[in-house]
């Protein structure tokens, strides 16, 4: 059995995230060769070891373009905030390194466009990690409507809403800096529109608004910059915006995002209403789908409530007997299985090419809420 080297970008919340991705992966599914993380890489030397240690990696550094040179890497997992996302990218493109990025793939249309390109002439693997879709109840959802379960797609919508932004006393960090943590749109955004894409097909058309309800931040704690004036910094970032978009296939959908929803953690949901029958998925009860079919007994009238977790349903098999479920963990362990399935022939999915598309409609959102009106990605794209 061959090893694919691994070096992870980043120990934060989703370094954590992907090491124990590559752990659970080859226990799901017979895999072609064996993933290791070998080096994980972060700005705070203390804290990166401490995150080698915690995760059984062998070895840190605090230099990721060192991570990137290295000649026993295979693969290079990207784990930091947006704004590096692209250029780190580029490089593990440029060494000849397989590259799975964290969602959003760039600030921007042109840079996600630019990464796209360095991976494509390079001619390695690339994935983009919206995990979500990984979920055996999201990816049952996909399937169901891509068999013609709810018939043909005419209402798509989605909301996610998180209480992150809520306090005034979070100091500022880099998910406030548009220049690192891009939008709201993105961050959560992203997630709903790959789903969006993935289900309903192609976005036309999109009507944002957006706001900042609070803004300046505080000072981090021990921040070099505390000491001029009162140390807070402008935020330029929304806290919430939404949507109503247009899909290539006369849908039509709408969409809300916010960081600014007091006692919401991480609570998304996304809908379909075809011309035959309805699909909810409620991400706080995450092992369940909701559905409703034309063709259902009148007497019964309403929606089940199907249980993903039957052996036929996606992912499900391969962890825990029926009625155990999964949870957020399940998603990496199943993204590492996917990606490494078909090593190294098969190409990976969802790649950079939907990161970039995903990022176009971020784009069309952020410039249709700043203008005041109806932006069509093609705008964003050049395609028009
Ligand atoms: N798919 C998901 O479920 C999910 C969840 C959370 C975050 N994310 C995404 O993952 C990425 C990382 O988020 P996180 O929550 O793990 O962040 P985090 O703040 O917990 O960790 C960030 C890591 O990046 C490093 N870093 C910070 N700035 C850097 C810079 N300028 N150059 C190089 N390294 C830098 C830090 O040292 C740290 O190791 C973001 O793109 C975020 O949108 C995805």
């Amino acid at each position: 059995m061959s090893v694919l080297r691994v070096g992870i970008v980043g120990y934060g919340v989703m370094g954590k995230a992907h090491s124990y991705g590559y752990r659970v992966a080859p226990m799901l599914r017979a895999l072609p060769v064996t993933p290791v993380v070998s080096v994980i890489s972060g700005r705070n030397g203390p804290a990166a070891a401490a995150a080698a240690a915690a995760y059984g990696i062998g070895e840190h550094t605090t230099d990721w373009r060192a991570l990137v040179a290295r000649d026993d890497i295979d693969l290079v997992d990207i784990c930091t905030p947006p704004g590096t996302h692209a250029e780190i990218a580029r490089a593990a493109a440029a060494a000849g390194k397989a590259v799975l990025c964290e969602k959003p793939l760039a600030l921007t249309y042109p840079e996600a466009a630019a990464a796209l390109a360095a991976v494509t002439s390079a001619g390695v693997h690339h994935a983009v990690g919206f995990n979500y879709r990984r979920l055996p109840a999201v990816a049952l959802m996909r399937r169901m409507v891509a068999g013609g379960a709810v018939g043909e797609v005419r209402l798509w919508r989605a909301t996610w809403l998180s209480d992150e932004f809520t306090d005034p006393d979070t100091p500022y960090d880099w998910r406030f800096d548009r220049q690192m943590g891009g939008t709201t749109i993105a961050d959560l955004g992203s997630h709903l529109i790959d789903m969006a894409l993935w289900m309903a097909g192609e976005i036309r058309a999109v009507c944002a608004q957006s706001e900042t309800f609070i803004a300046e931040r505080p000072p981090p704690a021990g921040a070099g910059w505390a000491g001029t004036g009162s140390g807070a910094r402008a935020v330029t970032v929304d806290d919430a915006s939404s949507a109503l978009l247009r899909f290539e296939s006369g849908a039509l959908g709408a969409m809300e995002v916010a960081r600014a929803a007091v006692r919401r953690p991480c609570d998304f949901t996304v809908e379909v209403n075809g011309s035959r029958g309805t699909l909810v998925f409620d991400y706080a009860r995450l092992n369940e789908l909701r559905y409703g079919s034309a063709d259902d007994d009148p007497g019964l009238y309403g929606m089940r409530r199907i249980r993903a977790e039957h052996p036929s349903h996606p992912y499900a098999g391969s962890w825990w007997p029926i009625g155990q479920g999964v949870g957020y963990g399940s998603s990496f362990g199943n993204q590492v299985a996917d990606l490494l399935e078909g090593w190294p022939d098969a190409p990976w999915t969802p790649g950079f090419g939907q990161g970039a598309a995903v990022q176009a409609v971020c784009d069309a959102m952020e410039a249709s809420a700043a203008q005041g009106r109806w932006v069509t990605v093609s705008e964003v794209t050049g395609t028009a």
